[in-house]
């Protein structure tokens, strides 16, 4: 079954990469049989993503009323129409209505397809399935610059082999059934259970699948009254949305889709005069974005997101910076400089912030609102990409090339300040704990995984609200009650992320028992007095960073109050 999901994955990923693509060969025909404007050429390409957009915003309501597999059935007919009646085009203005109506299908399957997959596929598996869907994106534009490099400038036959991966998703979701959380929340119980328990590979009336199924029900009355576009304005969502969202612009604006929707262009306009040549060096791009996609996947888990996207940002920076200089001052290398310039700059885009955008987006936003922050998210990717490629044969007419990919080279640079700045260190850390590190008002920058000290007890866990009340108490014995107080929740979240303290509390708790947990005396600590009230005090002789970061700036009177811990302790 979960090869199932990924195909389905794979397909979705396949439509966006190769509608991007394809345009790229097919240029250079049509500028010569239509005799195109900038503004036109502009307007027709980035159709795609302006459509996109649009199949983004009716995605999520489409499925909610009429189900998942049935918009993904839709999606496949538009595209496979789409690419039909794009071949068919007798003009420019024609061929940009069909390039809306194949980005409006794309759209609605790049966002339905991940629901269905994160729908049905156990939770492990997540992570996977998102790399798979963008190393499925880079195979569609590689697929796209084959079939232009193979049909030369029959643009015509072009689109229309675009029919074949719309018909492939066609196929393959009607052998499917919705997923079963929609057929919950229809009421169709029994079609529901049956789903899934061909899933899980267990009989309907297996008690799991009734757990399961009872779950739902539960998390659906659940999101149904918390759910709310409103939600997102919550202050405490922002700096998620800043990374989120703020990842998504660098990433269009460091030109990726210049490049991507351009390529023959660029190598044109970098000095390579022979016909074939360009569209050559195009299926180099593509290449070298499928396989640094596999590096960066390898990469992910290993060196961190944050580490990783300096790299990115870095790379990316140097490419575009030596395409740049080489156009500006005309240099007698352009096109070498042009060609390992872009080398570089793919390799790093590819292995980067192509994926980690994509990858980062599923993991920092609260479980209240994660999906509609992750449409808004979504959306504002294809909002710069429509910007980013609409707007490229206009500056390039006007700025020309070396001014405009020094544009992009800066973004890049400024992608090495945000990552600095504002972008949390996700790899390894729970879910749970990255929504506690965001709601705790600490500097989003600053999660980083926590530290595992081994430290054992036999002693059952508690839960974070448990934690919370004990350290309320715990503060209320410190000799630092005034200055911690304030931030109480801020190091319950420190205490119960720490090995060692929760540990701690866990004694404490099993000790004092539930109905002391929110007064408890010196005497209830018993020997995990020390561990606790040390670790109180070294949140007050905390970094000075951490202090300011939870607005206590350090006093000057704190080491008076340190003799003052130590005859308390004695
Ligand atoms: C971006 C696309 C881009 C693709 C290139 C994706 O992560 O969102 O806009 O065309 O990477 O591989």
């Amino acid at each position: 079954m979960i090869y199932v999901v990924a195909i389905i994955a794979a397909i979705a990923g396949v439509l966006f990469g190769f509608d991007e693509g394809v345009i790229a060969g097919a240029l250079a025909a049509l500028r010569s049989e239509f005799g195109i404007s900038a503004f036109e050429e502009g307007f027709m390409t980035s159709a795609v993503p302006l459509g996109a957009l649009f199949g983004a915003l009716l995605a999520g309501m489409l499925a909610e009323q009429y189900g998942r597999r049935a918009t993904l059935l839709l999606a496949s007919v538009l595209f496979t129409l789409g690419a039909v009646l794009a071949g068919l085009s007798s003009g420019v203005w024609s061929l940009t209505m069909c390039r809306l109506l194949l980005g409006l299908a794309v759209g609605l399957a790049a966002t339905v397809a991940p629901l269905f997959i994160s729908e049905n596929a156990p939770s492990d598996k997540r992570g996977l399935l998102v790399s798979i869907y963008q190393l499925a994106v880079t195979i569609g534009i590689l697929s796209a610059y084959l079939v232009n490099y193979a049909l030369d400038d029959q643009w015509r036959l072009m689109f229309m082999l675009g029919a074949l991966p719309g018909l492939a998703l066609l196929f393959g979701m009607m052998r499917q059934s919705d997923t079963p959380r929609w057929l919950m929340s229809q009421g169709r119980e029994q079609q529901a259970r049956q789903t899934l328990a061909r899933l899980r590979k267990r009989a309907p009336d297996d008690p799991a699948i009734g757990q399961e199924l009872l779950e739902m029900t539960d998390a659906l009355s659940h999101h149904q009254d918390q759910a709310r576009w409103k939600d997102l304005l919550d202050r405490r969502l922002r700096p998620a949305l800043v990374v989120g969202i703020g990842l998504f612009v660098l990433q269009q604006f460091s030109g990726i889709n210049a490049v991507i929707y351009y390529a023959p262009s660029v190598f044109t306009e970098a000095g390579f005069s022979s016909d074939s040549t360009p569209i050559l060096a195009s299926l180099g791009v593509g290449v070298v974005n499928v396989l640094m996609t596999l590096v960066g996947m390898y990469l992910i888990d290993r060196i961190g997101r944050r580490r990783l996207l300096y790299l990115g940002f870095l790379g990316t920076a140097i490419g575009l910076g030596m395409i740049a200089l080489g156009a500006a001052t005309g240099s007698a290398y352009l096109d070498v400089l042009a060609v390992a310039g872009l080398i570089i700059y793919i390799g790093s885009f590819a292995a980067s912030i192509g994926p980690l955008p994509w990858v980062m987006m599923s993991e920092i936003y609260p479980l209240r609102g994660r999906s509609l922050a992750m449409s808004l998210t979504t959306i504002s990717n294809w909002l710069f990409n429509f910007l980013v490629v609409f707007s490229f044969p206009v500056l390039i007419a006007s700025a020309g090339l070396g001014t405009v990919f020094g544009l992009y080279a800066l973004t890049c640079l400024v992608g090495l300040y945000f990552t600095w700045q504002y972008v949390p260190e996700t790899n390894g850390v729970s879910l749970e704990h990255i929504e506690r590190h965001l709601y705790s008002g600490i500097p989003f920058a600053q999660l980083r995984p926590p530290p595992v000290i081994e430290v054992e007890t036999s002693q059952p866990d508690i839960s974070y609200d448990t934690a919370l009340l004990m350290v309320g108490s715990l503060i209320a014995l410190s000799p630092y009650r005034t200055g911690l107080a304030g931030i109480q929740e801020r190091i319950a979240v420190v205490a119960f992320d720490n090995r060692q303290i929760r540990t701690a509390l866990r004694e404490v708790h099993a000790r004092a028992g539930v109905s002391r947990i929110s007064r408890l005396t010196r005497n209830d600590l018993g020997p995990q007095r020390w561990v606790l009230m040390t670790f109180l005090e070294h949140v007050w002789f905390a970094s000075p960073e951490f202090l300011r970061s939870v607005g206590q700036p350090p006093s000057n009177d704190r080491f008076d109050q340190r003799s003052d811990l130590d005859k308390e302790s004695s």
